[in-house]
C-alpha cells in the first residue's frame, strides 16, 4: 500500500516563544506543566503516523486533545513548531508561498464542522468556487460542480441558496465543494457533529458509499468512538496532544494499549464492529469425505468435540456429522454419506457479529464460515460470538 502522507514528530505549540517551549517539552515537561510555567498551550506533541492511499484514517479524542490543531497543520492553516509533513516525498512545512498555494488548490481540501459555505452564493457557485479560484473556465467548472452535486446526492439543488437547505444538505454541499477540486487528500474536522443523530447516521453511510466509489485518502476527525470505529480503516486515539494508540478498530478493541484506551472503548457496541472473521476459529478438526467413520471418532475424541464438519479435498463444505450418529452408524454398518447432515448454518467472513447473534443462539452446531464457493475458512462456536461482546 502506498503511503500518501507521512507525519513525523509533529509538534504545535501556541504562544509567543514556541521554539523555546519546545525544548522544555522535549526534555519531558508535560502539557500541563508547560501551560502552568510558561503560559503556552501545547496543541500537538510529537505525533508521528502515516496515512495510506485510499485509506479512511480517523483521529479520535476528547475535546482539547489536539485533533483540530493536528489536522490544521496538514494544510498549514497551523504552522507546525517542529516536525515534518511529507507529501509525495516533499516536506510541506518547507513549502514557499507558491508551492503552498498549489498544494492547497490541487492536492488537499477540507470540510468543516459548521459547513463554512458562502451565504451569498448559490449552492452551485459554492461548489464551483475552488475551481474558479484556480482559473477554470465557467462552463467547465459549472459542469464539474453539477456532477459533484450529483455524487453527493444533491443533483438539482444547485440554484438554491445555502440557507434554504437543511443541515445535512448543507454539509453535503461542503463535501461537494471539497470533492470538486478532486483533491488527493480530504480533511474532515468533525463534519457531522452539528447534525441530528439520524441525519448523522445517513451521512456516515453516504460517506462510506462515496469513499467506496472515489477511494480518496481521508483524514476524518471525531470525538465519537462509535463514529470513529464505523468509518475508520484505522483510528488514532489522541490525548493531551499525543497519540495513545493507532490501529484498526479490531486491533484497538481486542488489544487496547493502555487503561485510557480501555476506558474509551467501554461504550462501544462491539457486535457492530467485530465480524465473523474476528471471532472464528481456524477449523483444526475436519473430516475429509474420503475418511471413514473410525477416523471421525478419533478426530472428535482428540479434539473433545461432539460434531465435525466434513469437507472434500478442496475444503468445500459437504456437511456435518455428530458423534451420536457416528456411533450408531458404526454399529449398524452404515456409511458416512448416510449420516451426513446439512442443517447447519453458514455465514461469510464479513458478516457482523450482531447479525450472528440470533443464528448462534438457535444453531444446533457451530456456524460454518465459508466463501462464495462454500470453501470452509473458519468455525464459529456460540461462546465466541457471545463472549466477543464483552471486553
Ligand atoms: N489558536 C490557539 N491558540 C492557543 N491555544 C490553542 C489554539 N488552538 C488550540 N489551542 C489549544 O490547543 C489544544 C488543542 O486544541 P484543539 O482545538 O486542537 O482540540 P480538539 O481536539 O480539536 O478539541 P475539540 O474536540 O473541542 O474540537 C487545547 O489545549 C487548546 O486550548
Ligand atoms: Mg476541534
Amino acid at each position: 500500500m502506498a503511503v500518501k502522507i507521512e507525519i513525523e514528530n509533529l509538534t504545535k505549540i501556541f504562544g509567543r516563544y514556541p521554539k523555546k517551549v519546545l525544548k522544555k517539552l522535549q526534555k519531558g515537561m508535560t502539557k500541563e506543566e508547560v501551560l502552568e510555567k510558561t503560559g503556552h498551550a501545547v496543541g500537538v506533541n510529537n505525533v508521528s503516523f502515516q496515512v495510506n492511499e485510499g485509506e479512511m484514517f480517523v483521529i479520535m479524542g476528547l475535546s482539547g486533545s489536539g485533533k483540530s490543531t493536528l489536522i490544521r497543520c496538514l494544510n498549514l492553516l497551523n504552522k507546525p513548531t517542529n516536525g515534518k509533513i511529507l507529501f509525495e516525498g516533499k516536506d510541506i512545512v518547507q513549502f514557499n508561498k507558491k508551492e503552498l498555494q498549489s498544494f492547497r488548490q490541487n492536492h488537499i481540501a477540507m470540510v468543516f464542522q459548521h459547513f463554512g459555505l458562502f451565504g451569498h452564493m448559490t449552492v452551485l457557485e459554492n461548489v464551483a468556487y475552488g475551481l474558479e479560484v484556480k482559473g477554470m473556465l465557467k462552463e467547465e467548472r459549472l459542469k464539474i460542480a453539477n456532477d459533484t452535486l450529483e455524487t453527493v446526492g444533491l443533483g438539482g439543488w444547485g440554484d438554491k441558496m445555502p440557507h434554504e437547505l437543511s443541515g445535512g444538505m448543507q454539509q453535503r454541499v461542503g463535501l461537494a465543494r471539497a470533492l470538486a477540486n478532486d483533491p488527493d487528500i480530504l480533511l474532515m474536522d468533525e463534519p457531522f457533529s452539528a447534525l441530528d443523530p439520524l441525519i448523522r447516521r445517513d451521512m456516515q453511510l453516504e460517506l462510506l458509499d462515496i469513499q467506496a466509489k472515489l477511494k480518496k485518502t481521508i483524514i476524518f476527525i471525531t470525538h465519537d468512538v462509535n463514529e470513529a470505529f464505523k468509518l475508520g480503516d484505522r483510528v488514532a486515539v489522541m490525548k493531551d496532544g499525543q497519540v495513545e494508540q493507532i490501529g484498526t478498530p479490531e486491533e484497538i478493541l481486542t488489544e487496547p494499549a493502555n487503561e485510557y484506551i480501555e476506558d474509551f472503548i467501554q461504550d462501544i457496541d462491539r457486535s457492530k464492529i467485530l465480524q465473523a472473521k474476528h471471532v472464528m476459529f481456524k477449523p483444526s478438526a475436519l473430516l475429509f469425505n474420503k475418511d471413514g467413520l473410525k477416523v471421525a471418532v478419533k478426530e472428535m475424541k482428540a479434539h473433545g468435540i461432539s460434531s465435525i464438519f466434513v469437507v472434500n479435498k478442496e475444503r468445500i463444505l459437504q456437511g456435518i456429522i455428530t458423534i451420536d450418529d457416528v456411533i450408531h452408524a458404526i454399529k449398524e454398518n452404515k456409511k458416512l454419506e448416510e449420516i451426513i447432515k446439512k442443517d447447519y448454518c453458514t455465514t461469510d467472513e464479513e458478516t457482523y457479529v450482531q447479525e450472528l447473534i440470533p443464528m448462534a443462539t438457535e444453531a444446533k452446531y457451530p456456524i460454518a464460515v465459508v466463501d462464495e464457493k462454500e470453501k470452509l475458512s473458519g468455525i464459529i462456536v456460540r461462546t465466541s460470538v457471545l463472549s466477543g461482546l464483552v471486553s
